[in-house]
């Protein structure tokens, strides 16, 4: 991005920061957060640079992305075997598609949820919501609920040893909703004097968060990393044309992709005027589908779910739309561990089974065998 372009772009700390968690300290949090600035960042430039040039090959229609991981880590939960487990279920799910494949964790940083409702009730008792680990905790008290900037820096320690332990192994991402944690771990690169994410290689922006004038999108057109930005239903060609405006500038190969959740219903009604108007236009993007978030509902027994079979009519529509077209089916960005968890129905699971393992404490998850499964049933449609 050129220095003529960060110039026009609003700081983001003087713009509304949406989903940005009611810190009862913000004393403290400037403590934690100077602490942060102090440490070494978990990503290097040289890395991003890598991934920007992977998810080119991606745009233009070479490569596959592969993006993946839990909807929210918890801090509790980082481990060699888990990790491992993780990158394992990627790795295999890379393999059976058969293309070139880019995998990208969703994972070493995914803790802060944004949230439809600042509050929550639960048997007529009323608490703030859960935002993720790096916010609060998921247990109904108050005490849990309150949010803790110290946890700032437990992410970051979790996010370090995660990208330890996967090193090489893969790219790492999340969203990047807290901004100044990310604001904390963003440096300046000696070889460029560009800015760059240090709390992953490829961050995104959330459906909720994607305002023009909002601080998520200035906060991003000021780093050099790879980014995303999520597409909901409500998103419209006219949106995505400024966002790519906005987001990359000097139309960088592999800088954006656009990570559509449009739901199985809705996929082939919305997506065709997004992808032609973004085509019209000459820019180059990478159009990856989300086929989770579109997706979701209530079970009988009250487990948020996803049916299997949903999740791959959207990718199908999403295949269909693509090729229609004659523009990249670019990827996928799909919530799932390589945990035996009961969280989805469909591919072998029903809502009677949910209760068994249901241990996600946001978004439910593919299992591995769902996730094998999903990746068998896209090679198929990809052939
Ligand atoms: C998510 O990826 O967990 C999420 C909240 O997605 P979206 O921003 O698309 O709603
Ligand atoms: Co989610």
């Amino acid at each position: 991005m050129s220095d003529g372009t960060v110039e026009t772009i609003p700081d983001w700390r003087t713009l509304v920061a949406r989903q940005r968690p009611p810190w009862p300290d913000e004393a403290r949090l400037g403590e934690v957060v100077a602490g942060l600035a102090a440490l070494p960042p978990l990503v290097t430039p040289e890395e991003c640079d890598a991934l920007t040039s992977d998810l080119a090959r991606v745009a233009a229609g070479r490569a596959f992305l592969l993006q993946g991981g839990d909807c929210a880590e918890r801090l509790d939960d980082v481990s060699v075997p888990a990790i491992e487990r993780k990158l394992g279920l990627l790795r295999k799910m890379a393999a059976i598609l058969g293309l070139p494949v880019v995998t990208v964790g969703r994972i070493a940083g995914q803790y802060a949820k944004p949230r439809s409702w600042p509050t929550e009730t639960v048997d007529e008792r009323t608490l703030p919501v859960y935002r993720g680990d790096a916010v609060n905790g998921s247990g109904f008290s108050e005490a849990e609920r309150r949010p803790d900037p110290e946890r700032l820096r437990r992410v970051y320690d979790a996010s370090k040893y995660t990208v330890d332990v996967l090193r090489g192994g893969m790219f790492v991402s999340h969203e990047g909703l807290l901004l100044d944690y990310e604001e904390a771990l963003t440096r300046r690169d000696p070889r460029t004097g560009r800015r760059y994410a240090g709390s992953g290689h490829l961050l995104w922006i959330g459906d909720r968060t994607r305002q023009l004038d909002g601080a998520h999108v200035a906060y991003f057109a000021s780093i050099a990393n790879p980014i995303a930005v999520k597409l909901g239903p409500t998103a419209t060609a006219e949106h995505a044309l400024a966002l790519i405006d906005r987001l990359d500038p000097d139309r960088t190969p592999g800088r954006l992709t656009f990570v559509v959740r449009l739901g199985a219903r809705r996929v082939r009604d919305l997506l065709p005027e997004l992808v032609e108007k973004v085509n019209a236009s000459g820019a180059s993007v990478c159009w990856v589908s989300d086929p989770m978030h579109g997706n979701t509902f209530q079970a009988p027994s009250r487990h948020k779910t996803r049916r299997f079979e949903d999740v791959l009519a959207e990718i199908a529509g999403f295949l269909e739309v693509h090729r229609a077209l004659g523009t990249h089916a670019g990827g996928l960005h799909v919530e799932l561990t390589g945990e035996d968890v009961t969280e989805c129905v469909g591919g072998g699971l029903a809502f009677e089974d949910l209760h068994r393992n249901y241990t996600s404490p946001c978004d439910p998850r593919l299992n591995t065998g769902q996730a094998l499964e999903l990746a068998f049933l896209v090679a198929d449609m990809l052939r």
